[in-house]
């Protein structure tokens, strides 16, 4: 088949021939027609990722749109599905994939292909993230990092959840000002020195009760937000504050305080594939799916032939999502 095929962690990707992937039991084959370039397919193409296996040839993708070529379950063949690839090296920037059962979901007729490929790994992040955090209507939320894909949409998402109050805090001003019209009631810029942007964000943290945090980034503003988390003194009863790490776009580490933890009410959880299972986040992107086909949501993505992938690789898709078409 042709694929997009990685052949070494320092280069783009090459179009070329790949073996056509054969299903083991319980998997489906998957004729793919869209498959999106997310954050996380650069970063196992590049070997920086958790995820990553280390072995190359492999073709990269980790979720795309596509027909089955057999029955799988309920599902006829030639269901049209969103799936996640589940069998290594046979990702989904290919014209054939692979995927379990379990991340096979069938589409609404309203939502087509480009679409749901382009959105889905970014929706996931905020959707599944929220249910990890058990978020309930009317709580309130603070996104660190609201101005990239994912971030605009954990935006929409929760505030079609029914969230109370929304803070958007990141550091391009233009999109910052965009996200209100999205549903942010208040937004903080991160274009600011650690001290007032702790105040800022004590200020919003406290006169929101914020309740759950949503963070793309760690590294210096997450540490920031983590010191205006902190309580002094010894006579108040601290907030629940569950924070959710999704994303590290700042930084993969920071330097927590001990007397963060034991000062306030936080609560560390992450959000991602090995901390919510591939059942978790299905019956998440299902529920969104039929959630965005009645009520679409804002979200900007182009297409591309699956062939260009080596010129496109690294190219600056400004703010919208790269869907390739084999
Ligand atoms: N765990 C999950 O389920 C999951 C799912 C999807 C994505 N993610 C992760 O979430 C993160 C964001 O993904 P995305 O899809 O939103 O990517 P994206 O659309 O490419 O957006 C990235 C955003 O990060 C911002 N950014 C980069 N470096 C920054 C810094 N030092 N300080 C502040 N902002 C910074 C950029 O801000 P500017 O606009 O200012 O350039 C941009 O808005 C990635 O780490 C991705 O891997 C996780």
């Amino acid at each position: 088949m042709n694929a997009a095929v990685v052949h070494a962690f320092d280069a783009p990707p090459t179009y070329a021939t790949f073996p056509d992937p054969v299903p083991s039991p319980g998997e489906a084959l998957i004729d793919v027609t869209a498959a999106a370039l997310h954050r996380i397919v650069r970063s196992l193409a590049n070997g920086s990722h958790y995820g990553s296996t280390g072995v190359l040839p492999f073709v990269p993708g980790v979720d795309g749109v596509g027909r089955l070529r057999s029955s799988s379950g309920q599902l006829p063949a030639g269901a049209r599905v969103y799936f996640g690839a589940t069998h290594s090296p046979y990702g989904t920037f290919a014209e054939q994939s692979l995927a379990s059962a379990a991340m096979l979901l069938p589409l609404p007729d309203e939502l087509d292909d480009a679409t749901a490929a382009a959105i889905a790994n970014p929706a996931m992040s905020s959707t599944v993230a929220l249910r990890r955090a058990r978020f309930q209507p009317g709580e309130n939320v603070l996104i660190l990092g609201a101005t990239g894909a994912s971030g605009q949409l954990a935006v929409q998402i929760a505030k079609a959840g029914g969230a109370g109050s929304i803070v958007a805090a990141g550091r391009n001003p233009q999109a910052l000002e965009m996200l209100k019209a999205l549903g942010a009631d208040a937004t903080i810029s991160l274009n600011q020195h650690p001290e007032p942007l702790a105040a800022a964000l004590r200020e919003e943290l406290d006169g929101r009760s914020i309740d759950i945090v949503l963070d793309y980034l760690w590294g210096s503003p997450a540490e920031t937000l983590l010191s205006a988390i902190a309580q002094k003194g010894l006579d108040h009863a601290a907030r629940r504050i569950r924070y959710v790490q999704i994303g590290s776009m700042a930084g993969p580490t920071l330097k927590l305080a001990a007397s963060t933890l034991r000062s306030s009410g936080l609560e560390l959880l992450g959000s991602g594939f090995g901390s919510a299972s591939l059942e978790q986040i299905g019956a998440a992107l299902s529920g969104f799916f039929a959630r965005i086909a009645v009520n679409p949501m804002e979200f900007i993505y182009r297409t591309a032939p699956l062939r260009e992938i080596g010129a496109l690789w690294n190219s600056d898709s400004q703010g919208a999502r790269l869907v390739f078409q084999p």
